[in-house]
């Protein structure tokens, strides 16, 4: 993952499933569209997003990530998700200033809670994310680092058309896998290839 975390994933899926598991899958993810909502990051429910990503990544992300997020008034590039009351999921970005208005957005984090993924709230907090960026022309790039070994985060990247760039030795500290993959995408932001 980015800023942190580098998790494997534990609620993957078969590659090749028989007819009858595919369609147990299909009203799995149907049914549970219905219970999916999302929402914005606010002092009140920055707690929860704390224990959110204290259960998904290996990493402890500091108070002032926290603090810096929340009290952020621009929410465009942070969303929660939620399946049915229970906060489930989330992507938070920061916003890095190039050149004149330019501007990149860095994922530092997107995680789902393990029994909850493969249900397309990874997906739908991403895509908001893209949506965002591609309504903003000074957004150039949007970036993050993932871990090395973390071969489903890199494969729900590049299903978004995001390009696997050069490995950062020693981008983590105190992981077991150090090195990260810089994963990035340009403009158009909507386009998966
Ligand atoms: N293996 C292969 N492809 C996958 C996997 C997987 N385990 N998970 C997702 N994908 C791909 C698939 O193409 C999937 O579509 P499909 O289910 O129709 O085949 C597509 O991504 C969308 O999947 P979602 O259901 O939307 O993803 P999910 O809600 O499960 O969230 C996430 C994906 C966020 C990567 C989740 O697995 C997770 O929280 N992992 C642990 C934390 C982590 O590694 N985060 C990313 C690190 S990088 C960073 O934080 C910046």
């Amino acid at each position: 993952m980015c800023d942190a975390a580098a998790s494997r994933d534990d609620g993957g899926k078969a590659a090749i499933m028989p007819a009858d598991a595919e369609g147990e899958k299909d009203s799995r993810y149907e049914a549970a569209q219905k219970l999916i909502s999302f929402g914005e990051l606010t002092p009140k429910n920055v707690e929860q997003l704390r224990k959110l990503n204290l259960a998904v990544f290996p990493v402890k992300y500091s108070d002032k990530f926290y603090t810096d997020l929340s009290s952020n008034p621009v929410q465009l590039y942070t969303h929660l998700a939620y399946f049915t009351d229970i906060m489930v999921g989330a992507i938070c970005c920061r916003v890095e200033s190039q050149d004149g208005a330019a501007f990149k957005v860095y994922i530092m984090t997107i995680g789902v809670l393990a029994p909850y993924r493969r249900l397309g709230i990874g997906k739908q907090l991403l895509q908001k994310v893209l949506e965002a960026c591609s309504l903003q022309p000074d957004c150039v790039e949007i970036y993050l680092h993932v871990q090395v070994g973390n071969d489903s985060a890199v494969d729900f990247y590049k299903g978004f058309g995001f390009e696997v760039g050069s490995i950062v030795k020693d981008y983590y500290t105190r992981l077991d896998v150090n090195d990260a993959h810089i994963i990035s995408k340009r403009p158009p932001f909507l386009s998966t290839s």
